[in-house]
């Protein structure tokens, strides 16, 4: 290096070697790619076993690499093998090792496969383990829910729109909306594991390869469907890696409106929820104070899944076909979000199983707010024949003067409601209540404890089907 070079004032900076150092830094991937070592290991064995297959290489070359491969995975596990950064990325990082280890048989691994087909190989592997450890962890967050719901399919709570009280539910109903959000999440798991089931290796370059490999054999071995139908695509689609991040960033959403709900309810205002101390933490100087920072970071790293989820699709756009090096920036993102979201189910799952009901306090704030005002109105409707829009006035009048006299509705006597509208009867306390109001929502999906154990029932059934019905519904 000479020492212009080296000393460059203007852009050397720290990089004392000059541009080689920069290129080096700028270029290399090891840095975090070396968390698809097993994926690279797995594929590159199965790539082996396919040459000797096909007659490209010799069994025996083919056992020499395996066994080198084989030594090199039980080296990166036990923290013995020496990453280096001048052979920038994992593909490279095991198979100069493998020289080391193998001699002159590790050149002829590299047969019929390139970089290009090998990274996206890798990428899959690793996005589909990902996928199917999200899959699990969703299926246990469902079932916390499922056994909250069952506890509390007739737990009264108020339901609101706007945050303000808006009609009676039960805590079970509300549980089994969650269900519903990350049922749905694990649709999309399911699907995106469906579309990226498809092997790349043996696309090469992005032309194919004039040699006589066999795609459906290493496709096979390393779990695929089936291999991919365009090798241009192969080595320039990353779908499955925006599919990932799309999913995440979606239930990240619905984890961070469940985080945000725990956080009111865990107020000392609502009080409807109690956090267990393994979930909270205390204030160093408020001794008082029961904080829910779990939650708040639930809420906050979906920020980080938005942001991972946008950094890619900004990596991707305007790639011309096939391969370009900046799509050696995926995996960052991917890997992010895959640590963050792992965490963010897992700490939402242990919240939801480890929190205490408080179903005094549900109850009593189920009853204010007029929350029952609508089962007036229907009751007129129902009862008395009046037209909806007639109903929703007279009642409007009937809350107007509970809120005068300060009591709830049920409070109001009968003859001061006659005075609203005499076609009310007696009957008309029949439905005031909160749990009439509740008990007559029947309809389906809705709040009545009957229909939200019907729920419970079925969601519990797919499940157990889902295991063996990739598709859930
Ligand atoms: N480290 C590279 C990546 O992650 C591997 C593929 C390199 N291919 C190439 N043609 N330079 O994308």
């Amino acid at each position: 290096m000479s020492d212009t070079k080296a000393s460059n004032q203007m852009w050397g900076g720290r990089f004392a070697s000059g541009p080689a150092a920069i290129m080096e830094a700028i270029n290399a991937s090891i840095g975090f790619d070396r968390k698809l070592y097993a994926q690279d290991i797995r594929g590159s064995i199965a790539h082996s076993e396919m040459l000797a297959e096909t007659g490209i290489i010799s069994r025996e070359d083919q056992k020499k690499i395996a066994h080198g491969l084989n030594t090199i995975l039980s080296e990166i596990e036990a923290g013995k093998f020496e990453f280096s950064t001048r052979l920038e990325d994992i593909h490279m990082n095991v198979e100069s090792r493998l020289a080391e280890l193998v001699g002159p048989a590790a050149g002829r691994l590299h047969t019929a496969r390139s970089r290009n087909d090998q990274v996206a190989l890798d990428f899959r592997l690793w996005v589909k383990e990902e996928l199917q450890r999200t899959d699990a962890a969703l299926v246990a967050l469902i079932e916390a829910f499922l056994s909250r719901a069952e506890e509390h399919a007739a737990t009264l709570m108020p339901g609101f729109t706007h945050l303000q009280t808006a009609q009676p539910v039960t805590f079970g109903h509300h549980c089994m909306a969650y269900v519903e959000m990350f049922a749905r999440d694990l649709t999309r798991v399911r699907d995106a594991i469906e579309r990226l089931d498809e092997s790349p290796l043996g696309a090469a370059a992005l032309a194919g390869t004039g040699f006589p490999i066999d795609r459906h054999m290493t496709a096979k071995a390393l779990g695929f469907r089936e291999p991919t139908r365009n090798s241009i695509d192969s080595v320039s689609d990353r779908d499955f890696a925006l599919e990932f991040l799309s999913v995440a960033a979606i239930c990240a959403t619905h984890l961070s409106r469940l985080a945000e709900e725990v956080v009111i309810w865990s107020t000392p205002q609502f009080g409807f929820v109690r956090l267990s101390d393994s979930f909270s933490t205390g204030s160093s100087i408020m001794p008082q104070k029961k904080n829910p920072d779990a939650a708040e970071l639930v809420r906050a790293k979906t920020g980080r899944i938005n942001g991972d989820l946008i950094a890619l699709l900004t990596v991707m756009k305007g790639l011309p076909l096939a391969y370009s090096k900046d799509m050696q920036e995926d995996k960052e993102a991917v890997f992010d979000a895959a640590e963050t979201l792992d965490l963010m189910i897992a700490a939402m799952t242990g919240m939801v199983s480890d929190m205490s009901i408080n179903d005094a306090a549900m109850k009593r704030a189920a009853g204010s707010g007029y929350s029952t005002a609508t089962d007036l109105a229907d009751w007129l409707v129902r009862e008395a024949g009046l037209p909806f829009r007639e109903a929703h006035h007279v009642t409007g009048r009937a809350v107007a003067l509970a809120e005068k006299k300060k009591v709830a509705l049920d409070r109001l006597s009968l003859d001061e409601l006659r005075e609203i509208d005499s076609r009310i009867t007696d009957d008309v306390f029949n439905v005031l209540s909160v749990s009439a109001s509740v008990k007559s929502r029947t309809s389906f999906g809705g709040t009545a404890p009957q229909e939200v154990r019907r729920q419970i029932r079925y969601w519990k059934k797919r499940l157990k089907q889902g295991a063996t019905n990739r598709k859930l519904r």
